[in-house]
């Protein structure tokens, strides 16, 4: 039929979840002779979430591919500059030029931050893969952000079950992700609050969950935080999200994120177990 008109319409369902329904019309002659219109309407929510999610992780992989080299080709040189600068600004008395040094070698360091996060995108995920216990997945992970100064004023609550399967993960690539999680919180709750981390068992997963209380993401940004190098802070990179999404998608496992009514965030990851 020539004359039949297809259009998208966005719906927002509950205020934040966007739906997509497909609406259809084609005009009709009843055999009455009277013009009809026939109107189809689909809800095409899940097969647009599925286009949305191939799109990314094309995205994904086209960025890994491009990391590899970018990350080699800058890492190196910068290095050596950063070196230089530091020698420079040991040898140098006059005022002016060593503030100035510091503030370069400020640069570097967050060039470094990003070059070193994009090559991780390059890293093979799926090698080296075992049995690991959360609560030390967990327990590592805090180890290694306990000194960090964003972490100071929060609480963490920890619910982690002892009798929980192994999650069949790579063990630094996880801490990695756990880690990036708990660092966002943080910046999320700059003046304070509460991580609670829970693990629990679902059906062929075990889910880690991370709900903080800070001030939660718009419906805008949520479908752009595991975007590569979207951030809404000064300093941020906007690749933790986005390289912790391809490690855990790499293991078969899926991060999901949910808004509290109350306000605050809640990352969801889930790791595939393997019964011991
Ligand atoms: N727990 C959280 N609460 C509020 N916003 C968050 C939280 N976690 C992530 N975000 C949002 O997602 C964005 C992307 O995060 P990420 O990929 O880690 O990059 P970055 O931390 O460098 O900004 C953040 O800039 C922030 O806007
Ligand atoms: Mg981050």
């Amino acid at each position: 039929m020539n004359n039949r008109m297809v259009q998208e319409v966005i719906y927002h369902n509950f205020g934040r979840r966007k739906g997509y329904f497909q609406v259809t019309s084609t005009p009709l002659v009843g055999p009455d002779g009277h013009s009809q219109t026939l109107v189809l309407i689909q809800d095409i929510t899940d097969m647009k979430r599925m286009e949305e999610q191939m799109m990314h992780s094309e995205k994904l992989s086209a960025l890994a591919r491009i990391s590899a080299g970018v990350a080699h080709e800058i890492g190196n040189p910068l290095t050596s500059i950063s070196s230089y600068v530091q020698i420079l600004r040991e040898m140098e008395h006059d005022e002016f030029t060593r503030e100035s040094l510091d503030t370069i070698a400020k640069h570097i360091n967050r060039i470094t931050d990003i070059v070193r996060q994009m090559s991780s995108f390059s890293k093979t995920a799926t090698s080296d893969l075992k049995p690991h216990d959360v609560h030390e997945l967990v327990a590592l992970t805090l180890d290694l952000v306990k000194y960090d100064k964003r972490l100071k004023n929060i609480q963490i609550n920890l619910d982690i079950p002892e009798a929980l399967p192994g999650v069949i993960v790579n063990e630094t690539q996880s801490i990695q992700v756990f880690m990036n999680i708990i660092l966002n919180a943080a910046d999320a709750m700059a003046s304070g609050g509460i991580l609670d981390i829970k693990a629990e068992r679902l059906d062929r997963e075990v889910e880690v969950s991370f709900s903080d209380t800070g001030p939660g993401i718009s419906a805008e940004n949520l479908e752009k935080i595991f975007d590569p190098f979207f951030t809404t802070k000064e300093k941020g990179t906007g690749l933790g999200l986005a390289v912790s999404y391809n490690i855990i998608k790499s293991y078969r496992g899926d991060i999901v994120v949910e808004i509290k009514p109350e306000g605050g965030t809640i990352f969801k990851v889930r790791l595939p177990y393997h019964e011991i």
